[in-house]
């Protein structure tokens, strides 16, 4: 698997996997109807943001990834990141790597820390893994997500220094 800065040629192969997740509204605070015109606004970072695909050797795309800062101004040393991996890929390591390139590219960018706003306390895999990579829950918004079956749940924030 390769992990490159993407570009706009990428975002077809993007889309679906994109919509599909944002549609099922278990894990990203998006709008689930959102437009296509909105969700490549929203993946697409402006500079000094970045965004990433995991491709195949044969150049399938698996997975994307974006970072930039957190907050702007005095806020922005502190660096965010999104993951998406396309389910029929899933539980095979693209998300670590993902983690761990986004991770190496925020240090390299001289940010001192990285947050993540919102993990759904049910995305167990997701949680699991960040925190493998480190990251710490520092605090849980209650009932900051509506999940389409278990309900009301838990929004964490995490974090760790870099
Ligand atoms: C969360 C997500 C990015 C993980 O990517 P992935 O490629 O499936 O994850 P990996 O294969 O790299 O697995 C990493 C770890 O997650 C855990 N994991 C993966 N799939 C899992 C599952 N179905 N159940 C439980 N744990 C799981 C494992 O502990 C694994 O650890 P290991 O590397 O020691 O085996 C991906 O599933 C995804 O895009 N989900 C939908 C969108 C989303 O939730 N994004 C993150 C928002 S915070």
């Amino acid at each position: 698997m390769l992990i490159r800065d993407a570009d706009l040629a990428d975002w077809p192969a993007i889309w679906p996997f994109l919509r599909r997740i944002v549609a099922a509204g278990e894990t990203y605070t998006w709008d689930r109807a959102v437009s296509e015109d909105r969700a490549r606004a929203l993946w697409f970072k402006e500079p000094p943001g970045r965004t990433f695909v995991a491709v195949d050797p044969d150049g399938t795309v698996l997975g994307s990834a974006n970072m930039g800062r957190n907050h702007s101004g005095p806020g922005s040393h502190i660096a965010t990141a999104s993951f998406m991996v396309a389910p029929e890929h899933a539980g095979r390591g693209v998300g670590r790597a993902l983690g761990e390139h986004v991770l190496d590219a925020a240090r390299a960018g001289g940010y001192r820390a990285m947050q993540f706003n919102a993990v759904v306390e049910t995305n167990t895999s997701a949680v699991g893994l960040w925190r493998s990579l480190g990251f710490e829950v520092v605090g849980t918004l209650p009932e900051g997500f509506q999940h389409p079956v278990k309900g009301y749940v838990g929004l964490h924030i995490m974090h760790r220094r870099l």
